[in-house]
């Protein structure tokens, strides 16, 4: 017998394709929902492969609330975690109607579809970025959060607004949690990220680099006032970050979460700065990077580590894997790509 009913929506991406499997090999029911305007469909497959089971996938507009409202009808979730949105800061700035009406009409349609079927265990896919540049390191869940420095940003922050006013007067319990950088891939190398356009985040640039499908990358900044120049991030391993939300549904179903709204810090507690990464990437994967020293990129902040004691409390959870570990599975991941590319091309 299953464990629960579980609705992950954006399943087929970077992070919801590695909680798809921590979810399922743990005894839960999963349906994967997405519209793949970020992922490709063999994800499914290779979802299928590390579990040894048929993921149920259903390709979904979420912004449609008559089709939203019949998949929660249908179903009958137990609970759903709600990944699905669009996330390029970049294309935000650009196109900010595109992001605050497919990530806030998405997060009104999942939240209210929950209610009228009965699903009041709802985890929600929040970011670091609502702290901006914290006075304080490491940042806490009580900090103050700054104005965001995009539209992506800002829809993060208007969603935990959104859902903290809707937990307040009805049945939904909400736990959200605020991601630092997660990094790496699925030890498998069959799932990880899969960037459908120039990436602009650091590992898979790094990646891409060490691979040969871009001569070079950017560091952007190395006048930041930290030890070495550059900036400092909490980069986490993308598995520790799924099994904390199955940790978070654990909670949830189990009734224990303390307040009907809940947020949680998924980090390591270990701030690494750009040259850190760029180095660690070098020795563990015995490569060496080719890169140009770039002015500041705007919007950057210099620097942000989680304080994780909360998580590690609240919900027994804390990350596991090393920055060696992180680095390895994502360098593992890009050439298991690689190899597949190839082979298509030959077929
Ligand atoms: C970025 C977003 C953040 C979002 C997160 C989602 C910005 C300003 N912030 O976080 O809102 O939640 O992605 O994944 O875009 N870097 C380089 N060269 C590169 C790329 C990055 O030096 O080619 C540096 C950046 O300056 C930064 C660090 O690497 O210091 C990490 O960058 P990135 O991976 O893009 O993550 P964030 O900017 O922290």
């Amino acid at each position: 017998m299953s464990k629960g009913k579980i609705l992950v929506t954006g399943g087929a991406g970077f992070i919801g394709s590695h909680t798809v499997v921590e979810l399922i090999t743990r005894g839960y029911e999963v349906i994967l929902a997405d519209n793949f305007s970020n992922s490709r469909k063999d994800v499914i497959d290779a979802i299928d492969t590390i579990t040894g089971k048929k993921t149920t996938c259903v390709e979904i507009d979420l912004c449609d609330a008559a089709l939203t409202e019949a998949l929660f009808i249908n179903h009958r979730f137990d609970a759903v975690i709600h990944f699905a949105a669009k996330k390029l800061v970049g294309e935000s700035v650009e196109q900010p109607l595109l992001y605050y009406r497919n990530n806030l009409q998405s997060l009104l349609n999942v939240a209210e579809s929950a209610l009228l079927s009965g699903c009041s265990n709802f985890v929600f896919s929040s970011s670091c970025t609502v702290y901006g540049q914290p006075d304080v390191l490491p940042v806490n869940e009580n900090s103050p959060l700054k104005r965001a420095e995009s539209p992506y940003g800002n829809t993060k922050k208007i969603s935990e607004d959104i859902l903290q006013d809707i937990a307040k007067v009805s049945a939904l319990k909400i736990i959200a949690l605020r991601y630092f950088n997660p990094v790496g891939a699925h030890e498998s190398a069959l799932i990880g990220e899969y960037p459908l356009n120039a990436p602009a985040n650091l590992m898979p640039v790094i990646t891409q680099v060490a691979i040969g499908k871009r001569p070079s990358f950017n560091v952007f900044g190395n006048d930041y006032n930290t030890p070495d120049g550059s900036c400092i991030r909490d980069y986490i391993h993308v598995t520790d970050v799924a099994i904390a939300h199955v940790v978070a549904i654990e909670k949830l179903l189990a009734n224990e979460s303390a307040l009907p709204f809940e947020v949680y810090n998924l980090g390591t507690g270990n701030g690494v700065s750009v040259f850190e990464l760029i180095d660690s990437f070098e020795k563990v994967n015995n490569i060496k990077l080719n890169y140009t020293l770039a002015p500041r990129r705007p919007g950057d902040v210099e620097q942000v580590w989680a304080d994780t004691s909360k998580a590690n409390k609240m919900l027994g959870w804390k990350a596991e894997r090393n920055l060696d570990q992180m680095v390895a599975s994502a360098w593992a991941w890009e050439k298991q790509l690689h190899e597949k590319e190839i082979k298509h091309v030959n077929q």
